[in-house]
C-alpha cells in the first residue's frame, strides 16, 4: 500500500470525524454516532458515551483537548435528566447512554439525555459511567489538567459513581452483576450476570478512581473499598474466567455438587455444559477469558472487547495476554477473517439463537452482535497487540482496515463467518469506525503518542 493511498484514507477518516462534531452554544461537546442520512434509527445522530471514546482519543492525540473537556462536563450535568419510575429512586451514579444537542436555530434548547429509557434495547447503560471515568483519566494524562479531576464537581461525580458501582446488591463473587445488554452489546444476547466486558471496565475504573480521587477524609472509606475490590476482582477473573487446555481438562473432569468452602468446582459448573465447538479449538500456548461466569454457568464464547480491554488494563497476567494473542495467531481466520475484528465467537444458532436473543432478526447468526465483525474495535486490538509485543498482528489487522473501510463507506459492522459482507443493517459513515482506524494507525506509528493508558500498565 503506498503512502499516498494511506494518507487519503486517513484524510477521509479525519474528515468524517470532523463533520460529526456536535456543538452546543457554539462549543464542541461530542460526536454523532453516524452521518449516514439514509438510516432509519434517529438516535445515530446522538453522541453515545461509549462511541465518543475513540473520537476523544483522536482529539487528545491532536492536542484538541477542549472538546473532551466539554464532553466530560456536559455528561455530568446531564445526570439530572434521568427520569425516575414510580416506586424508584434516582440512580445518581448512572450516566447516560447518549445525548442529543438541540438544533442551532433552537437557541434556548438544552441537550437531552437518554438513560436507556428510549433506546431500542431499553437497557441501563452500565458501561457509560466507567467509560466517562476512564476518559477523564485519559484527558488528565494528556492535557495535564489535574485541576478538572480535583474540582468539587468531578470529585463529587466520581464519588457518586463509585458509591453506586461498589454498592452491595445480590453478589456472591467480586464480579459486578448486571442485566443483559448493559454495554456495547446493547441488545439481548445472553450477556446478563457477570459479562467479561463489564468486569474489565470495572477494573479499569477502579484503578482510575484510586488515582484521581483525592486522599482526603471524605474519600477514605471509598478508596479503601475500591483498593480491596480491585485486588479480589483481579484474582477472581485471572483464576475463574481463564480457559486454556489445562483448565478445560480440569473442567471436563470436574466433580459437581460440592458443598462447603473447599469446593474445587466453585460455581458448580457441570462438565456437560462444555460446548462441542471448543473440543480441539484452544491450541497449546493459547487461552482466553470466558465471556461470562455465574452459578452453574460458564459462557464459553470468546467476547473480544472484554479480552482486549483486560489486556490493556492489566487485568490479565502477562502470560495470559500472550496466550490470548497466540489464540489470534492460530485462529486468525475465525477471529479476524476479512475484517478486524469479530465481536464474539462463535455465533449462537438455531433454537439457541431464539432463546438467547429473543429471536432478534438483527442478531441472526454471524451478524451484528452475534458473531459480526466490528472495525471500531481496531484501536483496542492494536493497543492490546502492541502492549504484548505483537506489532505484527496489529499491522496485519490495520492493513485490512486501510484496504477496505474507506472504499466501503466506513460501515458500522460486517456480517458472515469471515466478515466478508457489509452488515445487512449496518450504517455507513459510522464515526467510531473511522476514529478506531485513526487511533490504531497512530498507535502503530508512534506507540508513545498515546500516553493515556500509561500508568494503567499500557
Ligand atoms: C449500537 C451498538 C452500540 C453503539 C450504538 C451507536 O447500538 O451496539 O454499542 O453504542 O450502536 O453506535
Amino acid at each position: 500500500m503506498d503512502s499516498a493511498y494511506i494518507q487519503s484514507v486517513l484524510d477521509s477518516a479525519h474528515d468524517l470525524l470532523n463533520r460529526s462534531i456536535l456543538y452546543h452554544h457554539g462549543k464542541p461537546v461530542g460526536t454523532a454516532a453516524a452521518l449516514d442520512t439514509s438510516v432509519v434509527a434517529p438516535n445515530y445522530e446522538e453522541c453515545f458515551v461509549r462511541d465518543f471514546v475513540p473520537s476523544a482519543l483522536v482529539f487528545l492525540m491532536k492536542g484538541e483537548t477542549e472538546i473532551v473537556r466539554n464532553f466530560l462536563n456536559l455528561v455530568v450535568d446531564l445526570r439530572g435528566q434521568q427520569s425516575v419510575m414510580d416506586g424508584h429512586e434516582r440512580a445518581v451514579g448512572l450516566m447516560p447512554a447518549s445525548f442529543r444537542v438541540p438544533r442551532e436555530s433552537d437557541v434556548n434548547g438544552e441537550p437531552s439525555a437518554d438513560f436507556g429509557d428510549r433506546a431500542i434495547g431499553r437497557v441501563a447503560p452500565v458501561d457509560s459511567a466507567m467509560w466517562w471515568m476512564l476518559l477523564l483519566r485519559a484527558y488528565v494524562v494528556n492535557s495535564g489538567d489535574i485541576a478538572l479531576a480535583h474540582s468539587e464537581k468531578f470529585q463529587d461525580s466520581m464519588r457518586m459513581v463509585l458509591q453506586m458501582y461498589l454498592q452491595e446488591s445480590f453478589e456472591t463473587s467480586p464480579a459486578m452483576l448486571v442485566p443483559d445488554a448493559s454495554f456495547m452489546i446493547d441488545r439481548r444476547m445472553g450477556v446478563y450476570g457477570h459479562p467479561l466486558e463489564i468486569q474489565a471496565l470495572f477494573y479499569g475504573m477502579l484503578q482510575t478512581a484510586i488515582e484521581l480521587l483525592k486522599p482526603v477524609a471524605v474519600n477514605e472509606a471509598l478508596l479503601s473499598t475500591a483498593k480491596k475490590r480491585l485486588q479480589t476482582l483481579r484474582s477472581y477473573v485471572r483464576i475463574y474466567y481463564w480457559l486454556d487446555q489445562q483448565r478445560l481438562n480440569e473442567i471436563h473432569r470436574f466433580r459437581s455438587e460440592e458443598f462447603g468452602h473447599d469446593a474445587v468446582n466453585l460455581l458448580n459448573i457441570y462438565p456437560e455444559t462444555i460446548p462441542d465447538w471448543i473440543d480441539g479449538w484452544v491450541p497449546e500456548n493459547a487461552g482466553y477469558l470466558v465471556g461470562n461466569l455465574g452459578p452453574g454457568r460458564m459462557d464459553f464464547r470468546f467476547f473480544v472487547f472484554g479480552n482486549l480491554l483486560s489486556i490493556m488494563f492489566g487485568l490479565t497476567t502477562d502470560d495470559q495476554s500472550t496466550q490470548i494473542m497466540n489464540l489470534y495467531d492460530t485462529h486468525w481466520d475465525d477471529l479476524v477473517g476479512q475484517m478486524p475484528v469479530k465481536i464474539c465467537y462463535p455465533a449462537v444458532t438455531g433454537e439457541k439463537w431464539a432463546y438467547t436473543t429473543g429471536s432478534d432478526p438483527k442478531n441472526v447468526p454471524w451478524s451484528y452482535h452475534n458473531g459480526g465483525h466490528w472495525p471500531c474495535l481496531l484501536w483496542a486490538f492494536s493497543g492490546a497487540a502492541l502492549r504484548n509485543g505483537r506489532d505484527d498482528l496489529a499491522h496485519r489487522a490495520l492493513q485490512i482496515g486501510f484496504k477496505k473501510l474507506m472504499k466501503d463507506g466506513w460501515p458500522e459492522y460486517y456480517d458472515g463467518k469471515k466478515g466478508t459482507l457489509i452488515g445487512r443493517r449496518s450504517n455507513y459513515q459510522q464515526v467510531w469506525t473511522a476514529a478506531g482506524l485513526i487511533v490504531a494507525h497512530q498507535l502503530l506509528e508512534d506507540p508513545g503518542a498515546l500516553p493515556v493508558f500509561e500508568s494503567i500498565n499500557f
